[in-house]
């Protein structure tokens, strides 16, 4: 990972230029971007993406059969382990946000193209806040790593930490997929058993999280299980 690194000054996603290019670049290829102009999150939400952020795309060409979101883990796992060894206590949110206290500090959107049942193309896109400004109005949601130092960092060189340490993770697990999983599980915020607090169509609800899996949570609300793609929680 990261021997082909390109820099881009201003596009608008990096996960769209390789949706787009895949086929020029070899897998492992890292597309890094300054400013993007549509910076997309999970579930068609936007994501800000101003000058001071590390916003770059990973591109993997599976030859293995191999889940997307394996990739996703090893993500979240191998930037929670590269802030920690930082000095920046944090937690993966599920499915895959990095968040400082009760604040996100990152994010990661990995997106598949498919040929036929096998995923041929895997395209995973992390976008952290580090020294840009975040706006007003996400202020009580979201934090930058420079916020929570309290001083710059240079992109260039956590850049590089991260993808050693995603390249490692990758590594690693790439033959047993479950103890990445477990990794995964013990480092997320919430756990199997614990009673949340979280949005329902609209509206906050109790329940208790029965099941973590890749793609979907199993939480009990009124004695009802229901199945979640999402988890907007409380975050405490
Ligand atoms: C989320 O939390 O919803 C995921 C955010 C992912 C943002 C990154 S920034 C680099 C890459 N390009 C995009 O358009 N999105 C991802």
């Amino acid at each position: 990972i990261g021997d082909k690194i390109i820099f881009l000054p201003i596009i608008g996603s990096t996960n769209d230029f390789l949706k787009e290019n895949f086929d020029k670049f070899p897998s492992g290829t890292v597309v890094v971007a300054e400013v993007q102009t549509k910076g997309r999150g999970r579930n068609n939400r936007t994501w800000v993406s101003p000058e001071g952020g590390l916003w770059f795309s990973i591109l993997f060409k599976p030859k293995k059969k191999v889940k997307p979101t394996f990739f996703t883990k090893a993500a979240c796992v191998a930037i929670n382990k590269a802030l920690n060894q930082i000095g920046v206590e944090n937690k993966i949110k599920w499915p895959n946000d990095i968040y400082v206290k009760a604040k996100k500090l990152c994010g990661i959107l990995t997106e598949t193209i498919f040929e036929g049942q096998h995923p041929k193309v895997i395209i995973c896109g992390i976008g952290i806040n580090v020294n840009n400004q975040i706006p007003e109005e996400l202020s009580d949601k979201a934090v930058s790593l420079s916020q929570i130092t309290g001083r710059p960092h240079d992109l260039k060189k956590l850049l590089k930490l991260l993808l050693t340490k995603i390249n490692y993770i990758v590594k690693k697990y790439s033959t047993k997929p479950e103890a990445l999983t477990r990794v995964w599980k013990e480092r997320l915020m919430q756990k199997e058993g614990d009673e949340i607090r979280f949005l329902l169509d609209g509206k906050f609800v109790n329940g208790k999280i029965l099941e973590i899996e890749d793609e979907f949570i199993v939480v009990e609300v009124d004695g009802k299980s229901l199945k979640l793609f999402s988890l907007d929680v409380i975050v405490t």
